[in-house]
């Protein structure tokens, strides 16, 4: 491990914040950290979980501790799978690849995105670990259909169907970043935002040597791979209804995740439409600003069909005591997104393994402080969280 990761300098996700800040130009770190519109639920994420508080069970001594947990069939290492997040090439060299190698050698899973800027099957052959894709409809349903057989093709075993992403959230930071400039090809709509790349120039080199501003080749559109700004105005002429899940459905012919659920309402309709899991999550903060937490919004989704499938969450997790307070609360895993997508920007592969031994450490310390021996033992007795919480 570089010696920027050490244990000493970097000892919690917050330290490899500051690493991909100092690496990253703003308008690259922006699109990780930022939020939608003024960033509440950006912010309510990550605070909501001191409303939740440990009721450790003292005098027990725990001298393994089990991380292990199974969703879907298959077992992790560890109760966390890495979130799917576009456009991580723009961060590192083949990030993609980086990234579900790392989540492969901890024992847990990657879950790839749409957006991806590496190919899905070059993706699937980094990772000895399970790995699932991430589907939205851009291209319309013919491309989808021939990337959701190239996954199935590749070993992919669970396809994530968004369905939180009609349009594009406001993300402010990006447009004061000039991020449509930047991608407009116009020079003299340029040049007030290259500053920013060229104080960069470990980010600059490791950007141009990978070719460059990245493409979509998992969007495959009959005039070759999606170019990449194309994007926002393809999202949304691409909306999932419930209409399409048959249809994704005949075509993946295995499990499917719903990502994006907030009620217990809409997770009834997944459930109901076939899905086999859902994930409670506000796309970090990204899609629609003032919606609750993943945290706040789980225990009604899980009261509403905990019991016919798994509920997993995302949404703020920047310590492994975060995901214990969710597994306690009902979850059968969690996503982590910016916590590993700091340790991409801060050193690409390295910064993941950081991230998720960083993850590793903090969950079998608490499970230990706790009085619990493994993440099957989490429930609700160990935590106190206000009573408005119990799901309806
Ligand atoms: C930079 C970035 C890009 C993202 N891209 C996608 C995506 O392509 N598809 C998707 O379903 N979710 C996407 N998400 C949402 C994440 O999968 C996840 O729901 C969210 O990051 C969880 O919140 P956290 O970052 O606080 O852990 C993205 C998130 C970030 C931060």
């Amino acid at each position: 491990m570089s010696d920027r990761l050490h244990s000493s300098r970097v000892v919690n996700i917050a330290d490899l914040r500051a690493c991909a800040r100092r690496r990253l130009p703003r308008v690259v770190f922006d699109y990780i950290d930022g939020g939608a519109d003024a960033e509440r639920t950006l912010r309510e994420n990550a605070r909501v979980f001191e409303d939740v508080t440990f009721r450790p069970r003292g005098a027990v001594s725990s001298p393994s501790i089990d991380l292990r947990t199974t969703i879907l069939g298959q077992t992790f290492e560890l109760p966390f799978l890495l979130a799917p997040i576009g456009s991580s090439r723009m961060f590192y060299p083949h990030a993609e690849e980086h990234a579900a190698r790392a989540a492969g050698d901890a024992g847990t899973g990657y879950i790839l995105s749409t957006l991806s800027g590496c190919r899905l099957e070059d993706v699937k052959a980094a990772t000895r670990g399970p790995a699932w894709y991430q589907v939205y409809l851009v291209g319309g349903r013919d491309v989808a259909t021939s990337a959701i057989r190239r996954a199935k093709a590749a070993g992919f075993s669970a396809l994530v169907v968004t369905v939180d992403t009609p349009v594009s959230g406001m993300r402010e930071r990006d447009h004061r970043n000039g991020t449509s400039a930047l991608l407009s090809g116009n020079p003299l709509a340029m040049a007030p935002h290259v500053g920013q790349m060229l104080t960069r120039p470990s980010w600059l080199a490791g950007f141009l040597g990978d070719g460059g501003l990245m493409q979509f080749p998992n969007v495959v559109l009959p005039s070759g791979p999606m170019k990449y700004e194309s994007v926002g105005p393809a999202l949304a002429q691409s909306v999932v209804t419930w209409h399409d899940l048959p249809w994704i459905r005949d075509v993946w012919n295995g499990p499917i995740v719903v990502k994006g659920i907030l009620t217990g309402d809409d997770g009834r309709r997944a459930a109901d439409g076939g899905a086999d899991a859902v994930i409670v999550s506000n796309h970090g903060g990204r899609q629609l600003d003032d919606v609750s937490s993943g945290l706040r919004a789980m225990p009604e989704v899980v009261t509403a069909v905990g019991a016919r499938m798994p509920v997993l969450m995302d949404g703020g997790i920047r310590r492994g005591s975060d995901i214990v307070k969710a597994l306690c609360l009902g979850a059968s895993g969690v996503l982590v997104g910016r916590a590993y997508a700091y340790g991409l920007g801060a050193a690409g592969g390295p910064g993941v393994a950081r991230a998720i031994e960083i993850l590793r450490a903090d969950l079998t310390r608490t499970l230990a402080l706790l009085g619990v021996s493994g993440v099957a033992a989490l429930d609700r007795s160990l935590v106190d969280a206000p009573a408005e919480w119990a799901g309806r």
